[in-house]
């Protein structure tokens, strides 16, 4: 049964979009003071990441791997097959994904960031160019890992905070016809493109851009590759904004939006519903054969690749959840929600909202902070402090460094608040959107950070901090 836009039918007045599922196992909240979240955050060099996760109230680092997971996938995971080789875990998770993503090789991963890099060694030589709408923070360095250039092709819109579009995530074709001129077919290996384009704020691609830039790589001879991670709600995002689709099945949408792919990698932690896993598929047999080998080496055997076989039946069950359209109706409403309250108070956000996170525009809200003190950041840091919010700044500390050890500043300077799946429900939300609505009623308090020390690659996961 799907619940209609309007629940109440006849009687308008009912149009509460309800947490489509009921709990019937909890986990406790932490709660803690104001001091005692400065302590810690203090013995944790300011750094979030750094944190013990039971010193958090709201946790909202990531929508990666943090979901609840269903009845259905636990009955699936009991049922799970662990042979080393040839589980029928594997073949139920590779029907799953040949279903609904269509490619010919399905190479199951521990998570995304391993399907990337097999997919980067084997196809990245030194000096390549690797096009896409923007670039993940693992993608592009496992492409700088492998001495490629990752390089970041968005439509103007989409590095403009308050610009609305309803496509923020689009690849700017022009941009990529040159880049391909420019670089030289030869030294791109593949045309990539993200969706939803999380580092541009979760913001969506339509299916015409996505088409569009599936015929500019194939009339090039390039192969083209989709980061899926978020597929399940940027086919919403197609279905309810893109003319043509309102009548389309989300599953249909995701099956034309990888018709148009040669191949993709997929991190199972975000819209396939499961605590780890991920997996690489291609078309190619050669390259294919290839990812296996390098699997086997890394990862594990082809039917398991580094995943439990209940790993891969919380996979293939959690998939179809994802593209379930009450599920999506009331994950992009939470969402939604949430940006309507800080908009009323002026709360300078990426508009319109993404799919699974909130992000705050830190350089917009805390103009007295100069980018080179980490606006993002120190707003991050204070809504810890005041709320036990824990987010995660996608800024200049994420992607300030330059491949040669210089700095400058990101193009944007935002923070995250990404939701796990179907774990928090409105009083929550409720509460997030009172703590950010008394930071930025006192935002001029707010004080900037500095590095005290980083790591070579990556640096925002280890980073020690300071405020300044
Ligand atoms: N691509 C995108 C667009 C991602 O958002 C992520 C992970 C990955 C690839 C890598 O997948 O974590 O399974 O190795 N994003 C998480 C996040 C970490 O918080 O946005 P992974």
């Amino acid at each position: 049964m799907t619940q209609p836009e309007a629940p109440g039918g006849e009687y308008p007045e009912l149009h509460t979009i309800i947490e489509p599922f009921r709990t019937r196992s909890v986990e406790p909240i932490p709660f803690s003071t104001p001091q005692e979240r400065a302590a810690w955050l203090e013995a944790a060099g300011h750094n979030p990441f750094l944190l013990r996760a039971d010193q958090v109230t709201i946790d909202l680092l990531t929508d990666s791997g943090t979901g609840a997971m269903s009845s259905h996938q636990w009955a699936a995971m009991i049922r799970s097959d662990e042979s080393y080789a040839g589980a029928s875990s594997f073949y139920k998770f590779e029907a799953a994904v040949k279903d609904i993503f269509g490619f010919k090789h399905v190479i199951p991963t521990h998570q995304g960031r391993a399907a990337e890099r097999i997919l980067f060694s084997i196809g990245v030589q030194p000096g390549q160019v690797v096009p896409s709408n923007t670039h993940f923070d693992t993608t592009r360095a496992n492409i700088e890992f492998a001495k490629g250039e990752a390089r970041d092709l968005v439509i103007a819109e989409g590095r403009q905070p308050q610009t609305i579009h309803p496509f923020k995530g689009n690849m700017d074709l022009d941009a990529l016809r040159r880049t391909i001129a420019e670089a030289g077919v030869e030294n791109i290996p593949f045309v990539m493109i993200t969706i939803t384009n999380n580092s541009g704020g979760g913001q969506p691609v339509s299916m015409a851009n996505i088409r569009a830039v599936s015929e500019i790589a194939h009339e090039h001879g390039l192969p083209f590759i989709i980061d899926a991670c978020r597929f399940a709600e940027n086919s919403w995002f197609i279905k309810t904004r893109e003319e043509g689709y309102a009548d389309t099945s989300t599953l249909d949408i995701a099956r034309e939006i990888f018709s148009y792919a040669d191949g993709c990698t997929m991190s199972a932690k975000k819209d396939g519903m499961a605590n780890i896993g991920g997996f690489l598929c291609l078309n190619d047999d050669a390259m294919a054969l290839n990812a296996r080998n390098l699997l086997i080496l890394t990862e594990g055997f082809p039917t398991y690749g580094g995943l439990a076989g209940y790993d891969m039946e919380a996979i293939a069950v959690g998939l179809y959840e994802a593209l379930n359209e009450n599920y999506l109706r009331y994950r992009i409403r939470t969402i939604t929600y949430l940006a309507e309250k800080l908009a009323a108070a002026g709360v300078p956000m990426v508009q319109p909202p993404g799919g699974h996170a909130v992000y705050i525009d830190a350089r917009a809200m805390l103009p007295h902070i100069p980018d080179s003190q980490y606006p993002g950041w120190s707003l991050a840091n204070a809504l810890y402090v005041v709320g036990g919010v824990r987010a995660v700044e996608i800024g200049s500390v994420m992607f300030g460094r330059q491949p040669d050890g210089s700095e400058r500043p990101a193009p944007m300077d935002l923070v995250r608040m990404a939701f796990p799946r179907r774990v928090y429900m409105q009083s929550h939300v409720d509460y997030l959107a009172e703590v950010i609505l008394a930071i930025h009623a006192r935002r001029e308090t707010v004080r900037g950070h500095r590095i005290l020390w980083e790591p070579p690659f990556l640096r925002h996961f280890s980073v020690q901090m300071q405020p300044v």
